[in-house]
Order: C-alpha cells, then sequence, then structure tokens
C-alpha cells in the first residue's frame, strides 16, 4: 500500500466563468494518491469533485471553465505544463476517467467488444485480431460479464452491466490511475455494492491506484485506502480511512458520518445536515462551514482555516478542537 507517489496536486485552483458570475469551483486543492492506492473523495453535489478530476486530466472546457493556478505532477510531470504529445499519452495510457451516468460514456452503434477491442488495438500495435479479441473477452470476464455477450450492444445490458462495461473499457489500457467519478451512483443499492465489490477485486489484481468520487461517505468506507472530504472546493479533512471513520475532525465529516443509515447504530441519531453550501460565485471570506456548523463562533468568519496537521497525515481545516464532543 505504501507505494511510491503516482500522482500529486498543488493548490489547484478552477472557476467557470458564467452570465452569473464567477464560480469558484476549486480554490486551492492539494492531495496525493500513492501507486496502488485508492483515495476516496468525498462531498457533496456541487462541492467541486468532478471539476477536481477533470482538471487532473486537462478535461475543463474553457470558456467557461479555466484552471487558474496549481500543478498537477503525474510520475513527476506537470500534467498542466505539457506538450500535447504527453498529454495524449497520460490520458490514453496512464490515466483512465469512469464517468458518474453510464448511458452518456458507451457508443449505442458499437457492440462492447469492439468497444473494449479499439482500446486495446490501440495500446498494443503488435497484436494479431484474434489475440486482441481474447484480450477483451478476458476483461469482460474480469469484470463479471460472461464471454458470450461480447458482440451484443450497450442497450442490451443492464445499467450496473453496462457500468460494467464501462469498468473494463477503462482498465483495459491498464492504467496506473483511475479516476472513478460516482461509478455507482446511477445504480440501485444492490448492484452499486456488487460494482463496488469488483472494482475492490480488480484494484487490488491490476495494482491500479484509484480515485473514487463518491457524495456518500459510507460507498468509500467499503473500498478505500485514504479519504480527502471536500467542501465549497477545499479539502476539509484528509487522513487515512479509519482515522476519518474513528476519529472525524471536522465538523462536516461528523455530519457526513451522522447521515449514513448503515453507518449510525441508533437510527435516531440519523440526522441530514441543516443547511446548504454557499452559493460558489459568492463564498464568504470565513469558514464555508460555519453557517451551517454547530460548533462556529464569530473567529470562524474572519478568515479561512488553514488545513493542519493533526498527526499521522490526518489533515484538518478548523480552528476548533471537537474531538470527543457531541454536535447540536
Ligand atoms: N460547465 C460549468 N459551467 C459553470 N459552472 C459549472 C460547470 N461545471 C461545474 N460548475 C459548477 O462548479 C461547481 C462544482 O461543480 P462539480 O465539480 O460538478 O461538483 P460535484 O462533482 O462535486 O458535484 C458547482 O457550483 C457547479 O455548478
Ligand atoms: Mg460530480
Amino acid at each position: 500500500m505504501n507505494g511510491k507517489e503516482l500522482l500529486k496536486i498543488e493548490d489547484l485552483e478552477i472557476r467557470y466563468e458564467t452570465d452569473d458570475g464567477i464560480v469558484y469551483a476549486l480554490n486551492g486543492v492539494s492531495l496525493h494518491v500513492n501507486e496502488g492506492e485508492t483515495l476516496g473523495l468525498v462531498g457533496e453535489t456541487g462541492a467541486g469533485k468532478t471539476t477536481l478530476a477533470k482538471g487532473i486530466l486537462r478535461l475543463i472546457q474553457t470558456p467557461p471553465g479555466k484552471i487558474v493556478n496549481g500543478k498537477v505532477y503525474f510520475e513527476g510531470k506537470n500534467v498542466l505544463a505539457m506538450s500535447d504529445h504527453d498529454l495524449h499519452q497520460v490520458r490514453g495510457n496512464a490515466i483512465s476517467m469512469v464517468f458518474q451516468d453510464p448511458m452518456t460514456s458507451l457508443n449505442p452503434v458499437m457492440t462492447v467488444g469492439e468497444q473494449i477491442e479499439e482500446v486495446i488495438a490501440v495500446h498494443n500495435n503488435s497484436l494479431s485480431k484474434e489475440e486482441i479479441r481474447e484480450r477483451a473477452i478476458a476483461m469482460l470476464k474480469r469484470v463479471g460479464i460472461s464471454a458470450d455477450r461480447i458482440d451484443e450492444y450497450p442497450h442490451q445490458f443492464s445499467g450496473g452491466m453496462k457500468q460494467r462495461v464501462i469498468i473494463a473499457i477503462a482498465l483495459a489500457c491498464n492504467p496506473k490511475l483511475l479516476l472513478a467519478d460516482e461509478p455507482t451512483t446511477a445504480l440501485d443499492v444492490t448492484i452499486q455494492a456488487q460494482v463496488l465489490d469488483m472494482i475492490n477485486k480488480l484494484k487490488t489484481e491490476m495494482n491500479t491506484a484509484m480515485i473514487l468520487i463518491s457524495h456518500d461517505l459510507g460507498v468509500v468506507a467499503q473500498t478505500c485506502d485514504r479519504v480527502a472530504i471536500i467542501y465549497a472546493g477545499r479539502i476539509v479533512e484528509t487522513g487515512n480511512l479509519r482515522d476519518i471513520y474513528k476519529n472525524p475532525k471536522h465538523p462536516y465529516t461528523v455530519g457526513l458520518l451522522d447521515s449514513i443509515p448503515s453507518l449510525t447504530r441508533d437510527t435516531k441519531r440519523l440526522k441530514p445536515i441543516k443547511g446548504l453550501m454557499p452559493d460558489p460565485t459568492n463564498l464568504p471570506s470565513g469558514c464555508p462551514f460555519a453557517p451551517r456548523c454547530n460548533y462556529a463562533s464569530s473567529a470562524c468568519s474572519e478568515a479561512v482555516p488553514e488545513l493542519t496537521d493533526r498527526g499521522n497525515g490526518h489533515l484538518v481545516r478548523c480552528i476548533k478542537d471537537i474531538s470527543g464532543k457531541e454536535g447540536q
């Protein structure tokens, strides 16, 4: 698990310039992922998760989007300053991305086999047609789809099966890093658990590092080594999975944990976090979570707290020490 550092993001800032004003989507995000490691990135809708994933691959559309600051080192090279040729290598080879909606990511007029074969062919130009097909069948089996479905079209597959095909395509080039943006959100709960199990098995087998994005802290609990919690475009807490679950230190993380049914032993305690994320075109000058926070005092609205180390790589962006205290 303690592989070399594969990805390192430093101070990434991304904005969208819209008719309604500037959307401050990412406001100085730093994080890293080691080889073979899974980082869970968790936050509410609008927190900046997809913007971060797309930013890593320079897939932010300009306009309206704009990367205004930061560095994204992949194996020591800054993706944001790479030549188009190098970027092409990273996108097609080294980093794959799975998007949230399985319906829009597959080509409806190609069989699933053709779509997997296409990726394998691009990355292995010495292979024969038969070898490519064999590899495609092996990849399908790996994601739990039987070989006899290889010539079927995407519409013949259920949502969960489509998402398996998408993961097979993403992994067919044997990437070092998989960016999985809410890969199970569109699926119902049982199917979601099966797909997560499969992802877990695959990343171990293939030793692929992963950023697993979810709005649900419960989902990442099954899969991740480390967790980063994002709120209004900033990481508010990050650390080992165990530290985040057993000893959360940011009131927002505590709120997220309290709102997961499976983790809340006493269902009477189950409570959603009150209020909404601040308007990203008009962020407050202090802690953006303060208006929703049970622990907030006037000091909290003075400045955005720094991300500070509370030991063992557990970083927290809060001026309070809420350890051991109950909310309300
Ligand atoms: N193309 C876009 N144009 C304008 N605003 C955008 C665009 N994409 C995302 N945003 C805004 O950026 C913020 C972060 O969005 P996003 O990264 O999609 O969050 P998440 O994936 O966590 O739900 C949100 O306020 C969202 O409305
Ligand atoms: Mg998203």
